[in-house]
């Protein structure tokens, strides 16, 4: 286990205040958010370990807010899924590659990737805190770690990648629901990290808003739970202003071929996830080389 600690703290890795018994730092209270609603739409055993009694309440709480809004709360399946897809296409071609998780909170992709692909070496990384709890968690619901999962503890907005991973690159690195709480000076420092630390020919798969994202999730039933989310998690504040910007900011930083989705183009290749899915964030696909 290594622990990366820095000089100062990422705004999402501060103490600040939030509900009660949902963690301390914004970022630990989005993952208990996500894994909460998660659990409740789709009670399979990992997904219901990975939560705490809170993170299960506010879950049910923040899906009856937005009851009725199906292209919202379909959301909650669709990111996921979307990221599952793109990662797997990778994988069929390359089922011995490294691939590295970023802000994985209590997703438990990186335990299914590794049980699915035995000889994928799969590295996932978040704040200590969350990694702590994260393997708690685990070890509470008896669900072993696969030999090829590996959890890294690092604040991303201090430590660059290539120093967590150092000479050990990666084919793919993700990150979901992570470059929203960045701005976009700072995303680009982390692209470019997460660049170093990739290898040629690697492929980076996040997600970030836009203003037409943010534009349509100010609106709809859903309005209010968002709301508590945002105001629990942290500031949305890497915003692009189209799909054309998110990809400028890339190839800004070196990467040689950029593809972007919105949320819904992304869905309709996904047949399993319930539609309509609302235009909620804005998937970037980057190559190195
Ligand atoms: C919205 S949650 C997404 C979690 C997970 N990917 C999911 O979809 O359920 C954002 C995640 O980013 C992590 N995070 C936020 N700031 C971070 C930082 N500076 N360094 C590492 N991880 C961070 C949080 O701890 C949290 O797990």
């Amino acid at each position: 286990m290594t622990e990366h600690t820095g000089e100062g703290l990422s705004p999402t890795a501060r103490e600040s205040s939030g509900i009660l018994g949902l963690g301390k730092s914004g970022g630990q209270r989005s993952a208990e958010m996500l894994a909460g609603i998660r659990a409740e739409l789709m009670p399979k055993p990992e997904y219901v370990a990975m939560t705490r009694t809170a993170g299960r309440i506010i879950g049910n709480f923040l899906l009856r807010l937005a009851r009725g809004d199906h292209a919202k709360l379909n959301v909650v399946i669709a990111r996921p899924e979307g990221f599952r897809y793109l990662i797997s296409q990778i994988l069929h071609d390359k089922p011995e590659a490294h691939f590295v998780e970023l802000a994985t909170g209590f997703l438990p992709r990186g335990w299914q990737l590794a049980k699915a692909f035995p000889k994928l070496q799969v590295t996932e990384i978040d704040l200590p805190e969350v990694i702590t709890e994260k393997q708690n968690r685990f070890q509470r619901a008896k669900l072993t770690l696969p030999p090829n999962l590996k959890m890294l503890k690092a604040d991303l907005g201090v430590t660059p990648l290539s120093e967590v991973l150092g000479t050990n690159k990666a084919d793919i690195i993700s990150a979901e629901g992570l470059l929203i709480y960045f701005s976009l000076d700072k995303i680009q420092q982390i692209a470019d990290g997460v660049r170093q630390a990739l290898k040629e020919g690697g492929v980076f798969i996040a997600d970030m808003g836009t203003k037409e994202t943010l534009q349509e999730l100010g609106k709809g039933q859903a309005r209010q739970a968002i709301g508590i989310f945002r105001r629990n998690a942290g500031n949305w504040i890497g915003v692009a202003d189209d799909p054309a910007h998110a990809q400028a900011l890339f190839k800004a930083v070196g990467y040689a071929q950029v593809e972007t989705y919105k949320m819904p183009e992304l869905a309709e290749r996904l047949p399993h996830v319930p539609k309509p899915v609302a235009n909620a964030t804005l998937f970037v696909i980057a190559r190195n080389g």
